[in-house]
């Protein structure tokens, strides 16, 4: 009897151990599946016909924005973002910078897509646009360009935001992806301290979210890190934000970019 339960004990574990690994199999089997189709691209095509469509109060395209390799060029831009730009001198990621050339091209207030919730309004504009741009340097090669000092500064920036303690239960960025082999919720969370990790965790971003069936941009990824941190939520678009990025997308800097990725 005795024996039984133990025994029992004993293939439930094994069971739940297996479960786990057999869960993250499924999304990679999931993965497989849909390489050749995925979910983001209906994301991305509305994003290139808004990039096209004039809008605003100046009843302009995006088709003129300067997203860091001059008016217009889309392919491979967003491999090489955040970056610095003389024009606004400020260090721009996606989202940031398409928020300028709305504003200037457009004359699509930011604060429209600063306030507007997830998934609503200008910033479900932005989601797509997002989409587009980055399935355009699927492929390419993480490449930072950290010459600039207001770069350095931005990286110390985010390096310290990654290493703060703080909120009820002391977690840092480097609490949950800051260890070898972790994984919360069966998701597996790449090291982002490290060149391998940065490069998976940054270079699979913008995602779409098959639990949910989203797509998020990494703001959003970002805001929903500072709730898991127990963090209030960061401005979007603000420096933080911007500053832990450019802190992960330099590390990971020569790995390669996979957008949009596929996650949990
Ligand atoms: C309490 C744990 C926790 C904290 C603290 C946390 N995260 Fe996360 N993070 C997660 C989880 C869990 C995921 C996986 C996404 C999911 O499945 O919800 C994730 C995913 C990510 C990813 C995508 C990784 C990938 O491979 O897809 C990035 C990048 C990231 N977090 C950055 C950050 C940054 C930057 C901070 C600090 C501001 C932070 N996280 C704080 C739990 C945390």
């Amino acid at each position: 009897m005795k024996h039984s339960v133990l025994a029992g004990l004993l293939a439930w574990a094994v069971c739940s151990g297996v479960q786990a690994d057999s869960a993250t199999d499924e999304i990679a089997r999931y993965r497989e599946m849909i390489a050749d189709g995925n979910p983001s691209e209906l994301f991305a095509l509305q994003g290139e016909a808004l990039w096209k469509q004039k809008r605003g109060p100046k009843n302009a395209s995006l088709e003129q924005c300067d997203l860091g390799l001059g008016p217009g060029v889309v392919k491979g831009a967003s491999a090489r973002l955040p970056r610095y730009f003389k024009d606004t001198g400020k260090v721009e990621d996606l989202e940031t910078r398409l928020m300028t050339c709305m504003q200037t091209l457009q004359g699509i207030d930011p604060k429209l897509v600063i306030d507007a919730p997830w998934g609503k309004g200008e910033k479900e504009t932005m989601q797509a646009l997002v989409a587009y741009i980055v399935t355009e340097s699927n492929g390419e090669k993480i490449a930072i360009d950290m010459r600039p000092p207001q770069m350095k500064k931005m990286y110390e920036l985010g390096k310290m935001a990654f290493y703060y303690r703080g909120g009820p239960m002391d977690f840092s960025c480097a609490t949950c992806h800051g260890d070898k082999d972790k994984r919360i919720r069966l998701q597996d969370l790449p090291d982002l301290r490290t060149q391998a990790g940065a490069a998976a965790g940054w270079g699979t971003w913008p995602a779409y979210r098959v639990s949910n069936g989203q797509f998020w941009t990494m703001q959003h990824r970002l805001s929903d890190c500072f709730r898991q941190q127990r963090f209030p939520e960061p401005i979007y678009g603000s420096d933080v934000t911007i500053a832990l990025s450019v802190y992960m997308a330099a590390t990971g800097n020569g790995g390669t970019v996979l957008t949009p990725g596929i996650k949990r």
